[in-house]
């Protein structure tokens, strides 16, 4: 299948690539700054910058579904994270969207203690990206939510869950990257949770 990988440049984004081109897949990886992007294999790596109105929409043509690892750092204006969202959900006919587990859907899962220590820490992206979310959700998209990633080794023990049967526990459960990019795209395969909300959980992984 053809699956675009929004942030394609970024630490789990990376691996969504790899993940896709192992599994025999005709990858799109869409960077801001193609030239600088340092991604390899057999794809099409194509310029998309979310604050470039049509620049992503035009980069996702005829993909049969997206895989989002967009992420911004403090300085970037959360409304990046909303923006993308609306112009993948409007592009793709799927979406696959990575998000933070206790925020949007999710609010709630990490109890009152770590969830009140979160929304302080990340106050500066807490409500586009509960915002996201609902966008990915209004067009049946799955969400997948993670607790702190981590760049591990992935042995195989992750699962997706969907989001009201997660149970909340004190210390949020610790997500690799490579895990994460494994069930993204195996949902993006076989998809599993159209419509809806998930959470990634892995078990067995050590602080
Ligand atoms: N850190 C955690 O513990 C944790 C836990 C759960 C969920 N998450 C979420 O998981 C997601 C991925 O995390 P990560 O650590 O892999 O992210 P990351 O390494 O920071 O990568 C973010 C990606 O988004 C891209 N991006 C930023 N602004 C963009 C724009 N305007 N247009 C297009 N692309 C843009 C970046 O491109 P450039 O390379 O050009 O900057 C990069 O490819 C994030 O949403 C993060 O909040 C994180």
């Amino acid at each position: 299948m053809k699956i675009a990988v929004l942030g394609a440049t970024g630490r789990t984004g990376r691996l969504l690539v790899a993940r896709a081109l192992e599994r025999g897949h005709d990858v799109i990886a869409l960077a801001r700054r193609p030239e600088q992007a340092d991604i390899s294999g057999n794809l099409r790596v194509v310029r998309a910058d979310v604050a470039d109105p049509g620049s992503v929409a035009a980069a996702v043509e005829g993909a049969d579904v997206v895989l989002s690892g967009l992420g911004i750092t403090k300085t970037q204006d959360p409304a990046i994270l909303v923006d993308g969202a609306r112009e993948i959900a409007s592009a793709a006919p799927r979406v696959i969207w990575l998000t933070s587990l206790g925020m949007g859907a999710t609010q709630g899962a990490l109890g009152t203690l770590t969830g009140a220590l979160l929304e302080r820490v990340l106050r500066y992206e807490w409500d586009a990206k509960g915002e996201a979310g609902r966008v990915v959700r209004d067009v049946g998209g799955t969400t997948v939510h993670a607790g702190p990633l981590t760049d591990k080794s992935y042995r195989g023990n992750g699962n997706l869950l969907r989001a009201e049967e997660y149970e909340p526990r004190l210390f949020p459960p610790l997500a690799p990257r490579a895990g994460i990019a494994d069930l993204m795209v195996a949902e993006a395969e076989t998809p599993r949770f159209p419509d809806a909300d998930t959470v990634a959980v892995f078990l067995r992984q050590t602080y």
